[in-house]
């Protein structure tokens, strides 16, 4: 299923455009999902709205061509999202943070959500009660021509952050603490998010910090002997530089 009947490539399958009892069953999902996760004891969840998934077929027009009140003006696209979204806040607890994560260009120019549509999707999903905006790109359409590069997509977290001003997430090529530190400090965004660094090292962060020389980072009951070995290995190596 998605918005309209249209595959991602020739070589993909034709989903089927959703119609009203679609959008109630698939509605309803999400909202078990919510319960589970509550159930389960997570602290916060995030409604994937990004990447082409389904919620994001609605949003892009890339892959919205509806002509119902659910497809059209950006108001229309994100009216099924929007749905969906205050349906889980719903059965979410009112303490506890909920994120959404958007695409916030479609890289296709004006054809697709623009940075501009994307403080709109912003604005839009915070009035329904998302705490925070993890701000992605992408992968809504294969004639996307991304530029990437360092932190390529923190000046969309950037804008919606000081346009809306709203809580945010950056994330995307993020590679270093001192950039995680730069981006928080000159108010980019909330919260940094990386992905990749931590499958090449799991324990980035226990490491960044060990780096940064923070002592406030909790480690593992069982890991605090590889904690005090990494900070003692830290300040010979420190002063082996002064020397
Ligand atoms: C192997 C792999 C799988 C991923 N799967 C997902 C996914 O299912 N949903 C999602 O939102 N992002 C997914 N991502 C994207 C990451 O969440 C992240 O946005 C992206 O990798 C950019 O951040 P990074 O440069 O720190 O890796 C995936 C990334 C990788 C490398």
């Amino acid at each position: 299923m998605s918005a309209s009947a249209l595959p991602w490539s020739p070589a993909n399958q034709m989903p089927k455009a959703m119609d009203r009892a679609d959008m109630d069953a698939v509605t309803a999902q999400f909202v078990a999902a919510v319960q589970m996760a509550e159930r389960a004891g997570f602290d916060m969840i995030e409604l994937h709205a990004a990447h082409g998934y389904l919620i994001s077929s609605f949003i892009s027009p890339k892959s919205n061509t509806r002509t119902d009140d659910y497809g059209g003006s950006l108001q229309n696209r994100m009216r099924y999202p929007l749905e969906v979204f205050r349906a889980m806040r719903a059965a979410w607890p009112a303490q506890k943070p909920m994120s959404v994560r958007i695409s916030a260009n479609d890289w296709v120019g004006d054809d697709g959500v623009t940075p501009t549509d994307a403080v709109e999707i912003a604005r839009l999903f915070s009035a329904a009660g998302a705490d925070i905006i993890d701000v992605s790109a992408g992968q809504t359409s294969p004639d996307a021509r991304p530029v990437y590069g360092r932190m390529f997509q923190t000046p969309f977290s950037d804008r919606i952050r000081n346009e809306a001003g709203l809580a945010t997430m950056a994330v995307g090529n993020i590679t270093e603490a001192d950039q995680v530190n730069s981006i928080l400090l000159a108010g980019r965004a909330d919260l940094v998010c990386l992905a990749r660094p931590h499958l090449a090292d799991p324990y980035w962060t226990l490491h960044a910090a060990i780096r940064m020389e923070d002592a406030g980072t909790e480690w593992p009951l069982p890991y605090l002997a590889g904690r005090d070995q990494a900070r003692r290995l830290r300040e010979r190596a420190q002063e082996a530089i002064r020397v």
